[in-house]
């Protein structure tokens, strides 16, 4: 049998660069009720929303994966030539084939690297990541683009009361590279296939083209349900993820779980006891629950408001349809 060759890559990998694209257009509570018998009282108090961010029609998942990735590669220091891989996160790039991430290399100028798309809905991002560290320190990759986007206002029915006030549209993305010390921890992650159908598409496309009146499919989600397992069951995976990081919630400086619900957050935060010193991502609040998007969007706005500095220890947890979640400590770049 003949001995092949094997990889090896850097010893550690850490994000080098963060960039973030928001939607121009940006649709208070008050936008959003009518069609769904609710009130901006009613949606503050349940999930923290005050607005979010609906993409316009130029405002491609594309589009607004090329400008975040711009942004990140600028922040990294690392032109397009020199990524190996652009991964991309998303449930919303509507054609099955081919994949966004080969049009968003090609438009980056990458020059023909590996590009793939990666469906794990909101969990999307964070899975992402995990790839992305083990490409660089295996050797297939010296430089790995990872992008969350989303434009789910075109799978959302804004008739939908359990869903038109949450999802909304993003992007963000980050670099990973080689590093001198671990800036990715190892990851925790999993999923739970027995609620498969917690949060999912209506129908298939074969169901719709049979049709009589095709509709396009949106997506529908029990609530209540997600939201017991994400608060309980959420909090358990971060510390696990602290604790594979070997550090305390004390050497934690920001906590950025997925912007699914402020009070998700909150109960994970309670149940993990973090100290008051660690400072937690709250986008939800302008910018919805952008699923994949969501952990880089809040991320970025921690670092653009001064709430997250280089060199902080950063715990990002992401979970969603699937049921499915990943979680890992990162330094911020
Ligand atoms: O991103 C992927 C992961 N997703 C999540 O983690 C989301 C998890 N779930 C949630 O965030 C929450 O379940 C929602 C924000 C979606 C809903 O909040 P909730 O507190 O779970 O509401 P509920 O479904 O338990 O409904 C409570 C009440 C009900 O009325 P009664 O039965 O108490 O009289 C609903 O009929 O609120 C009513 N309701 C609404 N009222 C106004 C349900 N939807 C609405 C609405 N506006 N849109």
């Amino acid at each position: 049998m003949a001995t092949l060759a094997t990889s090896t890559g850097a010893e550690h990998a850490a994000i080098l660069g963060l960039g973030a694209y928001r939607p121009r257009r940006v649709v208070p509570n008050s936008e959003v009720v009518d069609a769904i018998e609710s009130s901006d009282e009613w949606i503050q108090q349940r999930s923290g929303i005050k607005t979010r961010g609906f993409a316009e029609d130029d405002e491609t998942v594309t589009m607004m994966s090329v400008a975040a990735s711009k942004q990140a590669l600028e922040d990294a220091g690392i032109a397009p030539e020199q990524i190996d891989c652009v991964l991309v996160a998303t449930v919303s790039h509507l054609l099955q084939t081919p994949s966004a991430a080969t049009m968003i290399a090609h438009e980056l100028g990458t020059n023909g690297g590996a590009a793939f798309d990666l469906s794990a809905a909101c969990a999307g991002f964070c899975h992402g990541l995990s790839l992305a560290a083990d490409m660089v320190r295996g050797g297939s990759s010296r430089h790995v683009l990872v992008i969350g986007v989303e434009r789910l206002s075109d799978i959302t029915s804004p008739k939908d009361r359990g869903t038109a006030f949450i999802f909304a549209d993003g992007a963000g993305a980050v670099v990973v590279g080689p590093s001198d010390v671990p800036g990715i921890s190892p990851v925790v992650w999993g999923s739970d296939g027995e609620h498969y159908d917690f949060i999912r598409q209506n129908h298939d496309w074969r169901d719709v083209i049979a049709s009589e009146d095709p509709q396009m499919p949106h997506l529908i989600m029990e609530g209540r349900s997600v939201f017991r397992w994400a608060a309980f069951e959420m909090a358990k995976v971060a510390q696990e993820a602290l604790d594979r990081a070997g550090i305390t919630a004390d050497e934690l400086d920001v906590f950025v779980p997925h912007q699914a619900n402020m009070r998700i957050t909150d109960a994970m935060a309670r149940s993990m006891k973090l100290p008051d010193t660690v400072r937690i991502a709250r986008d939800i609040a302008e910018q919805g629950n952008t699923s994949a998007a969501s952990v880089p969007l809040a991320l970025e706005r921690m670092v653009a408001e001064g709430e997250a500095r280089s060199g902080d220890t950063a715990l990002l947890i992401a979970f969603g349809a699937g049921l499915a979640y990943a979680a890992q400590v990162v330094i911020v770049p």
